[in-house]
């Protein structure tokens, strides 16, 4: 088989996607492409998912804007993706296309292959700063995943509220402000920043300032650009361990190719490998 796989979105031209999903298809030496197929916001929507349909892709990846427009013209929705109202990978299996959502269960991946022991004890207490996508696919996969005391801290406080709602275990979600967090952060064993504050090129800001952190804390940024964000730098300095955020990408990568392949790829140095790219960029 020579699988046909794609990325949609605007603008992609700078996506690390087709790197990443190359390096998979040479490490599990099966055959295929994995291009680009940008659709610009002038451009016909319809017109350009006809072409996909056409060319008999076998799966693509949807990134912003369309990663909720793409929903009408799929046969079917695996359960994460309703419910976050949000496809970012398509399969085309027995004449049907299916949406999912691997962003979650990406960054769970990304955190356990990190940090395993984290999830040997489920009561670890969570803070989740930010209410926006990535904030809700992170929460879903951690409710999902047993873990039963996750707070949530964003700017506007009734976004938070929306995600909690997505509660199972986590029955005891608090929706914080910014600055109650601040204030709490040392009762927290993982704090995961998921807003874009301190994104390339606004390097000098953090959502929140660190003054004291928990011993043995995890602090994760899921921002990339930089690697080193002000959030992590003034975490470490206060004594925390640190997730970086490039390894969600590459573990929501491992899941997509997973969906569409069957295979899952052994990580490796990949890891290291995308660092230094990031690096030099
Ligand atoms: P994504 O889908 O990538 O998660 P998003 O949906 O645009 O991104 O969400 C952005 C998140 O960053 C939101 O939580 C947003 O807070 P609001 O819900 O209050 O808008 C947060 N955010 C972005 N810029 C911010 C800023 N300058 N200060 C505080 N929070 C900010």
């Amino acid at each position: 088989m020579d699988y046909r796989l794609k990325l949609i979105g605007y603008p992609i031209q700078h996506s690390l996607s087709p790197w990443i999903h190359n390096k998979f298809l040479e490490r599990t030496h099966l055959k295929g492409t994995y291009t680009l197929h940008e659709i610009s916001p002038d451009a016909s929507f319809d017109e350009n998912v006809l072409t996909l349909k056409k060319e008999k892709v076998d799966g693509f990846n949807v990134t912003v804007p369309y990663k909720e427009e793409i929903i009408p013209y799929l046969n079917m929705l695996d359960d994460t993706a309703k419910q976050m109202g949000a496809v970012n990978t398509v399969v085309y299996r027995e004449g049907k296309w299916i949406g999912y959502n691997t962003d979650g269960i990406g960054y769970l991946r990304s955190l356990e292959s990190k940090y395993p022991t984290f999830f040997q004890n489920k009561s670890k207490r969570i803070l989740l700063i930010g209410a926006g996508g990535a904030a809700r696919g992170i929460y879903y996969a951690l409710d999902r995943a047993g873990f039963d005391c996750i707070d949530i801290a964003n700017r506007t406080k009734a976004s938070a509220e929306e995600i909690a709602k997505l509660a199972t275990l986590s029955s005891n979600t608090k929706v914080v402000s910014l600055k109650e967090a601040e204030e709490g952060i040392g009762n927290y064993d993982l704090i995961i920043q998921t807003t874009s504050v301190g994104m390339k090129p606004n390097v000098d800001t953090s959502i929140l300032s660190f003054s004291q952190v928990k011993e043995n804390a995890i602090a994760s940024d899921i921002v990339y650009q930089p690697l080193q964000t002000k959030f992590l730098k003034e975490a470490e300095k206060n004594g925390a361990a640190i997730h970086y955020g490039h390894t969600m990408l590459l573990y929501q990568a491992q899941y997509a190719f997973e969906i569409w392949t069957n295979q899952k790829v052994p990580m490796d140095d990949l890891d290291l490998q995308l660092q230094t790219i990031l690096e030099g960029r």
